[in-house]
């Protein structure tokens, strides 16, 4: 790949946000706590996760500690939870269109009929929601509801509200996955599914690879009693047990407040840089922004390519630029055929320069 082509790719952390010589420090003093015992295989049988970090991570969710599963990142706890609420039954599933790609192929994997509701600026769109519930209800509503990858768009208090009456009134479960969510740059936090859930299901998913770092591989899911022991059993038969080491840093890096810190540094360093990808892409792509994301690594754009997707993509490689066709936030059965597409734009990992020179380039691209 030609250095100077600007890649809109992958939502990885810029390595100035991951404090590593405090890691490097937490490692070792776990080490030299734990001793030996750290190298041997951690417990078996129903094991949920190293007990401290989870009382860390209940602490930080306010929930039961006996309530959460520690996984090797979050999106293994996703593909756990697939596995246990469809078990291959073909139940439908409905995800924001577009949404995080690899969740959309995981719900598929486990025979989930995936479909999409559409994405409007706050959240997803729940007249359409309602209207599909009369057909169908979903085993399970999927959604990112703060600073969506790959959008950017967060879900309004109000529709939070109304999303959870729906699922109160129809049974639906909802899954709020979060891991962008104390990455917020502007304006106030709103309150997650979970503590608003009242008479709803809601299973969360979290995940500390965006606020310390993401080779830990630290990601849990926060359920009820019952299902974090079904899980369980079922990591234990996909690889025995969690990586203790980790969890252990991990727990260290909790209770010793570096968390809290480098949320605060994180912040700080993707404020401007989201600050300038939202007045590039304003001032290059006009009204093709979605949302203004005030958190997170994305914005994203709807833009009319004016031709076949794969032509337009080779065009804005050719120009410099190298794109993820909107259609992976799809689900499978619903390739687009018109000529308006869906772009996700990361911009945690770039330079306000970098960004705005492929942004222009996207620009020249659609004309
Ligand atoms: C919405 C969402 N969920 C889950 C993940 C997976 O994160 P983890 O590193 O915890 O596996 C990501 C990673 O980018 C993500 O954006």
């Amino acid at each position: 790949m030609n250095p100077d082509v600007v890649q809109f790719s992958r939502g990885v952390p810029p390595i100035e946000a991951i404090p590593a010589r405090e890691l490097a420090e937490h490692t070792e003093a776990a080490v030299a706590e734990l001793g030996p015992r750290l190298f041997q295989y951690p417990p078996i049988g129903r094991y949920l996760g190293d007990p401290t970090l989870r009382e860390q991570l209940a602490k930080r969710h306010d929930a039961d500690p006996d309530h959460i599963l520690v996984t090797n990142g979050s999106l293994q706890a996703l593909d756990l939870l697939a596995a246990h609420l469809l078990s291959g039954s073909g139940a439908a599933v409905y995800v924001e269109g577009p949404t995080y790609d690899r969740a959309a192929r995981i719900f598929e994997r486990h025979g989930g009929r995936v479909s999409s509701i559409p994405l409007e600026a706050d959240g997803m769109d729940l007249a359409d929601l309602r209207e599909r519930l009369r057909a169908e209800v979903p085993a399970f509503v999927y959604t990112v509801p703060d600073f969506q990858n790959p959008s950017g768009v967060t879900l309004s208090l109000a529709k939070r509200g109304e999303l959870l009456g729906l699922a109160a009134e129809y049974g639906f479960t909802v899954i709020e996955d979060i891991p962008y969510r104390d990455l917020r740059f502007h304006g106030e936090t709103l309150p997650s599914l979970s503590e608003l859930a009242e008479g709803a299901r809601v299973i969360t998913l979290g995940s500390l690879s965006k606020v310390l770092s993401p080779g830990l591989r630290i990601g849990y899911v926060i359920s009820d009693a019952d299902t974090a022991l079904e899980l369980a059993t079922r990591s234990e038969g996909v690889y025995l047990s969690p990586v203790g080491l980790c969890q252990a840093v991990a727990a260290r890096a909790l209770g010793s407040g570096l968390v809290t810190e480098n949320v605060e540094r994180a912040r700080d360093f993707l404020r401007p840089r989201h600050d300038a990808a939202v007045r590039s892409v304003q001032s290059s792509l006009g009204d093709a922004l979605m949302a203004v994301p005030d958190g997170g690594y994305y914005v994203g754009v709807r833009v009319k390519t004016g031709s076949d997707p794969d032509a337009f993509l080779d065009r804005a490689l050719g120009a410099g630029v190298k794109l993820i066709s909107g259609s992976a936030f799809y689900p499978s059965t619903e390739k687009s055929t018109v000529d308006t597409m869906f772009l996700r734009l990361p911009f945690q990992a770039m330079t306000p320069e970098e960004f705005s020179t492929g942004v222009e380039r996207l620009a020249a691209s659609l004309s």
